[in-house]
């Protein structure tokens, strides 16, 4: 398996191999900054297409492979989502066969996006047999009429061609798109989480993705467009800094809470020179950002409807999320308790992928391993292959 998460600050390049009892090891990973992407978004082809050239050549180096046709992770570009009603009239009522199931997964990957934009993703929640919900094998069962409640996903079609366009220009073919969100999803929470419900929040350089998932499946996906840059915009303008210095300063010094620093401290703005800051006061600007990027997540969950069924919590991911004091944040802002999660549930992830950044990138192999590309296309073939995740009930086909 091939993977390539496309950011906004890094291009990760991924390759693994499944192992004997359906484990992915990964054999080969690239990392290259990544210029010509603005907040999720190609916004310059060619400079977008040389980090992903260039991450996918230090992945070939360490897999001593080249890359096959590669899962594409997207993020930015105002996403939309909804979840659909499909219904199929059962063959026989007395039984509900392996082949209506097939017709109604079918019938649910026809959904017609509006004008302009492109399906990404539908993903079955649960059937609906005869007005009784939440089933999720609903082959051997009575009943006429048979729903499927599917999660559509939507983003603009000229956000993906071009981040599709843009891997073509690095050599490669692109066998899905994957929306990072999903993919971060999958890589970060525990089936137990997914079930109870959860919000998932991958915070980026450009962009956060907010994916909600309940009774096992994604309920809500968007993209916030706020993201690390603007904590180290705001440190570089409040502080007169460049944005370099800014950002190590951030990286090295920055907490999102006054009371975190340590009082009295200093911070050398410049070093080398006597240019200082105290800590207090760096941590009120990253604070105050931080304060307001969570309270757009907090007016997402809000659309979404779903606030009331999230006994999982919230689960923080993306680089920006090792900011400390992002969690206590959390859990004022969003009145949820959070933890910060690292990618999980890969052998051989920790040496090579273990950061938080890397969640996206585990992710896409991880979908891509158990061939659960939640793509429109694919959604039917899912269900012959191994299941895990937030698909795991989908129904087996012969
Ligand atoms: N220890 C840290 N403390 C605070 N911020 C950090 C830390 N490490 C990384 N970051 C921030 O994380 C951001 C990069 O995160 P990530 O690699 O997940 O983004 P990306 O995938 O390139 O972008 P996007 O997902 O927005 O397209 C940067 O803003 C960076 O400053
Ligand atoms: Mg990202």
């Amino acid at each position: 398996m091939f993977a390539v998460d496309l950011g906004t600050s890094k291009v990760v390049a991924a390759a693994a191999e499944l192992g004997s009892g359906g484990e992915i090891h990964v054999t080969g990973v690239g990392v290259a900054g990544s210029t010509g992407v603005r907040r999720g978004v190609v916004v310059d082809l060619g400079a977008a297409a040389e980090g992903v050239a260039t991450a996918v050549e230090r992945a070939q180096r360490m897999a001593g492979c080249a890359f096959g046709r590669v899962v594409l992770g997207l993020s930015g570009g105002s996403v939309a989502s909804a979840n659909e009603r499909v219904a199929i009239d059962v063959a026989d009522p007395d039984e509900v066969s392996e082949q209506d199931v097939a017709r109604a997964l079918a019938a649910a990957r026809e959904v017609l996006p509006g004008e302009a934009r492109a399906l990404v993703h539908a993903v079955p929640r649960h059937f609906i047999l005869d007005g009784v919900d939440g089933i999720r094998q609903p082959a051997g069962l009575a009943g006429a009429r048979l729903e499927l409640e599917t999660h559509v996903v939507t983003a603009p079609s000229g956000v993906l061609r071009n981040a599709v366009r843009t891997a073509e220009r690095a050599g490669l073919s692109v066998a899905e798109v994957t929306l990072n969100g999903l993919a971060a999803a999958e890589a970060v929470t525990t089936s137990e989480e997914r079930e109870r419900g959860v919000m998932v929040v991958d915070v980026g350089a450009g962009c956060t993705d907010v994916v909600i998932l309940t009774d096992g499946a994604p309920v809500f996906t968007a993209v916030v467009p706020v993201g690390g840059d603007l904590i180290r915009n705001d440190i570089a303008a409040g502080l007169h800094l460049s944005l370099e210095r800014a950002e190590a300063l951030k990286v090295e010094q920055g907490c999102c809470a006054a009371g975190l620093a340590e009082p009295g401290r200093v911070v050398e703005l410049d070093p080398g020179r006597t240019r200082t800051v105290a800590e207090a006061e760096l941590a009120e600007i990253v604070a105050a950002r931080a304060e307001e990027m969570l309270s757009q997540v907090a007016d997402t969950l809000r659309r979404s409807g779903a606030a009331r069924d999230l006994g999982g919590g919230v689960v923080l991911t993306g680089g920006a999320s090792r900011l400390r004091g992002l969690p206590a944040l959390a859990l004022r802002v969003l009145s949820m308790p959070g933890r910060v999660a690292s990618p999980r549930g890969c052998a051989d992830v920790d040496d090579l992928l273990g950061a938080p950044a890397c969640a996206a990138a585990v992710g896409l192999l991880q979908l891509a391993a158990a061939g659960l590309q939640p793509a429109p296309q694919q959604v039917a073939a899912t269900a012959s292959r191994r299941r895990r995740g937030w698909m795991d009930w989908l129904p087996r086909r012969r």
